[in-house]
């Protein structure tokens, strides 16, 4: 009898289970796409307490800063593209700004030439952080929940601890000289945590304890001011109290361009990146490339002789639009553009010396990260964030658990002379006290027809607009899902040095033949990992899909 009835009740239990788990999802409302699981499921829990988008970055970021400390950060910069529910379009600027004590030629030996590292190493390297200021601001303006509430996930984790990826573990290890080099081999990074450590980061816990009870003061006054300072300082560096109390971040129109039935929300100066993706686009779009194969010879021909144009640009015309005038209106201007391509032909490639004359050496790619995030309401959030190189300057401030940037290297140091990207800039990005670097982070969202379609940006440095443009061309033009466009093989050009990026083993030996007979000079040795793009896309039947970068650790969350 007993045995009849548990029978019974356990065939009951399986039909439920069956049905329950047969289910279909329902729609989701919204999503987190970060470079770490933690800090999406962060911004998600977030969105589930009532919290909206803006409420989401802030505890996305900060928990960026903990687990992904290469690039998330609470001393470096970034900038935030938003749409609020009410339709308004908006950015901030949150960049690093150069120290008071700044000056043009702090690079530069006596003999005028650059000295290898300064500006990127050590804390001469460090500028003037903005990430702590840019959160409160969103919070001022646009938080529905408490700030604490909002840390407080970061402040749990650095306590109890994350788990380091494989990824992150050949990171650690390929950095770990320069981690003792700077900081003493009793620095946090330097302890050889291997995948599935936990770390524990209990000054940061106490870091943003101090941020989460006093708001920015916590980060610019006080105590971690006084250990900041201290730090850049013996490490070379001339941040002072004063720079700390002055920074402030900016409100600023972001660029919009239209291409097709796109709207192309994305970031204005100091960062290049949303002019650049303006330009290449509108040079892209009279050839109507969405009649060409996605990667194919031509498609790829077309964007990289605008990419090489644009770039070009890039190094005369741009810097930080309150110390220099942007010409930005000129630079977008469609018969310009039209006339820039006018020499460019399918048969042969154009020479970057006959665009501009130039000779350089590019490095790797160092690092940066971006999230997307949306909300049942429609806020959306497209920000990316810095350190500049990977753990920025590795100046480690013991004391508050968290690596100082190196923007300072955004700047020309002298012009002619390219940065860790490889990219040149002229007197526009010249170092000056209380100036923005200039910057290539395109956070960006396109609307198509009027409603909010897509959230994306991505890591990469010089990488990253063409990263973006590859994605958005992908969805747009080629038919992709978003996942699929992120995954999708990358390439890049920028101008100089004069040849074309492929990542590595992704595009077949034909196909590159092809490209180097037309006149193109493809250096396998640069073949590279390009971009993490991590992306939200919103179809016309509202259904939101995602797209998480599997270059990196990214991770998808959705919202129900
Ligand atoms: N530091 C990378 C960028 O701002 O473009």
């Amino acid at each position: 009898m007993i045995s009849n009835l548990s029978f019974r009740y356990g065939l009951l239990f399986s039909i439920f289970s069956l049905l329950f788990s047969c289910a279909p999802e329902p729609p989701a409302k919204g999503a987190v796409v970060s470079a770490r699981e933690e800090a999406s499921k962060i911004g998600v829990a977030i969105m589930k307490k009532g919290g909206n988008a803006f409420d989401a970055m802030i505890a996305t970021d900060f928990a960026l800063a903990v687990c992904y400390p290469n690039a998330g950060n609470i001393a470096g910069g970034g900038f935030a593209v938003y749409r609020h529910s009410n339709s308004e379009m908006g950015s901030l600027d949150y960049r690093e700004k150069a120290p008071l004590a700044a000056y043009a030629e702090m690079y530069l030996d006596e003999s005028g030439n650059v000295i290898p590292k300064k500006s990127t190493f050590g804390g001469l390297s460090v500028g003037v952080p903005g990430t702590v200021a840019g959160l409160e601001a969103i919070h001022q303006r646009f938080g529905s929940l408490p700030w604490k509430d909002l840390v407080q996930p970061a402040i749990d984790l650095a306590r109890n601890g994350y788990r380091v990826t494989e990824k992150q573990q050949q990171s650690f290890e390929s950095n770990k000289e320069e981690f003792i080099q700077m900081n003493g081999e009793h620095t946090l990074y330097a302890q050889n945590f291997k995948a599935g450590d936990l770390v524990k980061n209990n000054a940061l816990a106490i870091t943003l304890e101090r941020i989460a009870e006093q708001g920015s003061a916590g980060f610019y006054q006080g105590k971690n001011a006084e250990a900041l300072i201290s730090r850049v300082q013996e490490t070379g560096g001339v941040i002072t109290f004063a720079d700390l109390n002055a920074y402030q971040p900016v409100w600023r129109d972001p660029i919009h361009f239209k291409y097709k039935d796109l709207d192309i929300y994305t970031m204005g100066p100091p960062s290049s990146g949303g002019i650049c993706l303006g330009q290449i686009m509108k040079m892209i779009e009279p050839f109507d490339i969405g009649q060409y194969k996605q990667n194919s010879l031509e498609a790829v021909q077309i964007m990289v002789e605008a990419e090489r144009r644009s770039y070009a640009d890039r190094s005369l015309y741009l810097g930080d639009p309150d110390f220099v005038q942007v010409p930005k209106d000129s630079l977008l201007d469609v018969n310009y553009l039209n006339q820039r391509m006018a020499t460019f032909s399918f048969d042969r490639a154009t020479l970057s010396s006959d665009i501009n004359p130039g000779t350089i050496v590019w490095e790797e790619s160092e690092e940066t990260t971006h999230y997307s995030i949306l909300d049942s309401m429609g806020n959306a959030v497209a920000v990316t964030t810095t350190l500049n190189g990977s753990y920025g300057s590795k100046v480690f401030v013991d004391s508050g658990g968290y690596f100082l940037n190196n923007e300072m290297d955004d700047f020309s140091s002298k012009p002619g002379v390219p940065n860790m990207f490889g990219l040149l800039g002229g007197k526009a990005n010249a170092i000056a006290p209380e100036k923005r670097m200039l910057s290539a982070m395109t956070p960006t969202l396109v609307l198509k027809n009027g409603a909010l379609s897509m959230i994306v940006g991505t890591p990469g440095g010089s990488t990253i607009i063409t990263s973006v443009l590859q994605t958005i061309l992908n969805v747009y033009e080629f038919e992709m899902t978003l996942q699929e466009a992120v995954n999708a093989p990358r390439f890049h050009h920028q101008w100089l040095p004069d040849l074309v990026t492929f990542e590595p083993k992704r595009f077949d030996a034909g196909f590159i033949q092809k490209m180097q007979a037309k006149g193109y000079d493809i250096k396998e040795e640069y073949s590279r990992i390009i971009g993490r793009v991590d992306g939200i896309h919103i179809s016309e039947e509202n259904e939101i899909t995602t797209g998480a970068d599997p270059r990196g650790d990214d991770k998808a969350v959705l919202f129900y």
